[in-house]
């Protein structure tokens, strides 16, 4: 299939990976499974932390709670100043993992500098840490025995299969190295799964010659968090761009942070870290922003929750 696409012939018009017809598949069978979950009295519930006093910030974990409450999932919004104590965030950390109604718990990053991430992470459980924050979940990962597939990568996954983008044998490249979406997605991706099976390489702030790398990829992942960093001149003809972040407009304000997922949101003060008009020019397949990742890893965090909710019931 990517052979196909690499090949195609420029005069057809490049197909857009639109997040929402499979954002919706994910959430219908989501929501059989809490169906069955409250045929049992058991209703899914996820706390998130998020620390920060960034609107966009805010927006997007709202967004999270919505698509929770769209489904019957009940959440716990723990909301903190970036200048509170670093305790105060490792205490609420603390009392989402040992609530026994809590099911699935999500820390939003970036966390501010002052906080540690790795008391962040030994204070989670791990059978409560869908974003696979805990080493244990994030050696479980890269081991190929995962637990929990973070969000915003397994979005990435499931977009590929669902668009039938075949990635086995292929030259991917991820732009963006962070712990939470390019280090998981680059093990994801290589591993003896579908898909996966690809050579992957991952960029980042100190990449050389970032346009030599990106031009030799069949598939680029973008996720930087720095708007338009990827143009057209950076790709080779019949590339698949699947584009995570989504930055605020340069115009309107300040640029990513190196971490983002937030297309989920319909607002037009978004852009990609992919300039879209010369991208698809190239591409024989792209995804926009917003409308591409981003509702898919709202729903695939969704599904974490249920995941969670569904071991800890038979655990019990
Ligand atoms: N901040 C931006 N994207 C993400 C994500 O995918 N997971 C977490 N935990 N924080 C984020």
């Amino acid at each position: 299939m990517l052979q196909d696409r690499c090949h195609r012939n420029r005069n057809v018009s490049t197909e857009l990976l639109l997040g929402e017809p499979v954002a919706t598949d994910v959430r219908e069978a989501a929501s059989d499974r809490i169906h069955e979950l409250g045929a049992r009295g058991i209703v899914p519930t996820l706390g998130t932390v998020l620390m920060s006093d960034d609107e966009a910030d805010a927006r997007f974990m709202d967004l999270k709670h919505d698509a929770c409450d769209d489904v019957g999932i009940e959440t716990r919004d723990v909301r903190l100043e970036p200048s509170a104590p670093p305790t105060r965030l490792y205490r609420q950390v603390e009392n989402l993992c040992a609530d026994p109604e809590v099911d699935a718990v999500f820390v939003q990053a970036p966390l501010p500098v002052h906080v540690s991430l790795s008391a962040v992470r030994r204070r989670l459980d791990p059978e409560k840490d869908v974003d696979c924050f805990h080493l244990e979940n994030l050696g479980r990962l890269v081991g190929g025995e995962p637990r929990f597939v973070p969000a915003t990568p397994a979005a990435v996954c499931r977009l590929l299969s669902s668009y039938d983008v075949s990635i086995a044998g292929a030259d991917v490249v991820i732009v963006g190295r962070s712990g939470i979406i390019g280090k998981p997605l680059a093990n994801l991706l290589l591993q003896d799964r579908t898909p996966g099976n690809a050579t992957v390489t991952v960029c980042h702030s100190q990449t050389t010659d970032l346009a030599s790398v990106t031009r030799r990829a069949d598939v680029v992942v973008t996720a930087s968090g720095v708007p338009e960093l990827v143009d057209g001149s950076m790709l080779t003809s019949g590339v698949v761009v699947v584009d995570v972040s989504a930055n605020r407009a340069p115009e309107t304000g300040e640029s990513g942070d190196g971490s983002s997922n937030r297309d989920g949101s319909e607002s037009a003060d978004v852009v990609g870290d992919v300039e879209f008009e010369s991208a698809r020019e190239k591409a024989s397949a792209i995804t926009p922003v917003p409308g591409g990742v981003g509702p898919v890893t709202l729903a695939m965090l969704v599904e974490n929750v249920v995941r969670a909710t569904e071991r800890r019931a038979t655990s019990e």
